[in-house]
């Protein structure tokens, strides 16, 4: 019998859409002839289902996730010996994060023991609490026995490690389609990011491509009036994380829009 698609993604990432994959994927066109993420991060919603598209292309502009996505892709093997005697422990976190690494393998080792163990995938603090967090104590057995089933869906994936502009610009045609999780107009600042993310930039981008595209953003006023001309939806999500300043382990819910060039409330009701 074939082996069951795992639709498992393989590393937390601020902002990864986790939670709401399986409402965002009802909402993808079937005629599409290529998946296209500019902003992947962790990828949730490519890893979601087995092929998109008979071309997707996975791109992020932070090398780390994207030296990580080519060894999973290229050189398993050599990135499962490196993970595994690496020890669960507190200095090798701190070790690691100083970075001092001689080949692509090990920087991406380095990288995915940080992402995995760190507190909400933000490679900043250590995180304690396996469930919620990734955490110090996560299994490394798990953790190296996904990489067979990551690497095989990375198989016909390209990857990229560009700007967005130019990855649109490049890839856009009539059956393509562009699913975009940008940085939020409120909230987290990437590593990679030297200033402000340009949210018209974007705008200017996608307004006028060929193909079809589905944007993920926070509510705001500015998101709204941007994209007025576009279709919008609104969706609620869970926040998770251990907020100390409320109190502990407190859910939040968050309002989030979802906008396409293509009619998504149709595809919403029909779900
Ligand atoms: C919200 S996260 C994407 C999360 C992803 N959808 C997931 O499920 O994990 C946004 C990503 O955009 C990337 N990014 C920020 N600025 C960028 C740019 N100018 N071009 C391409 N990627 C960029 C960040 O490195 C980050 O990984």
């Amino acid at each position: 019998m074939p082996k069951k698609y795992n639709s498992k993604g393989f590393i937390r990432w601020i902002g990864g859409k986790r939670l709401l994959r399986k409402t965002i994927a009802p909402l993808i066109p079937d005629n599409i002839q290529s998946y296209i993420e500019p902003f992947g991060g962790a990828a949730w919603v490519m890893f979601y289902k087995e092929k998109w598209a008979d071309l997707e292309v996975y791109n992020d502009l932070d090398g780390r996730l994207v030296n990580l996505f080519r060894i999973v892709k290229y050189h398993p093997q050599a990135f499962k010996d490196e993970l595994k005697y690496l020890l669960g422990s507190r200095e090798i976190f701190f070790q690691f994060m100083n970075g001092t690494f001689i080949t692509d393998i090990q920087k991406a080792a380095q990288f995915y023991f940080i992402v995995t163990r760190s507190f909400a995938g933000k490679c900043e603090a250590i995180g304690l609490t396996k469930k919620y967090q990734g955490g110090i104590c996560r299994s490394q057995k798990n953790s190296v026995e996904k990489i067979d089933d990551i690497h095989s869906r990375l198989d016909k994936v390209v990857i990229e490690n560009l700007d967005f502009e130019e990855l649109i610009k490049y890839y856009d045609f009539e059956n393509a389609f562009f699913y975009c999780d940008p940085p939020y107009s409120q909230g987290y600042k990437y590593g990679i990011q030297k200033q402000k993310f340009e949210h018209e930039r974007l705008f200017n981008v996608l307004k006028n491509i060929k193909g079809r595209f589905l944007l993920s953003y926070n509510d705001s006023p500015e998101i709204r009036e941007l994209y007025k001309d576009f279709n919008i939806i609104e969706i609620e999500r869970l926040n998770s994380m251990n907020n100390k300043t409320l109190g502990g382990h407190i859910k939040e819910i968050y309002k989030e829009l979802l906008i396409a060039n293509y009619p998504i409330e149709l595809c919403q009701k029909n779900q």
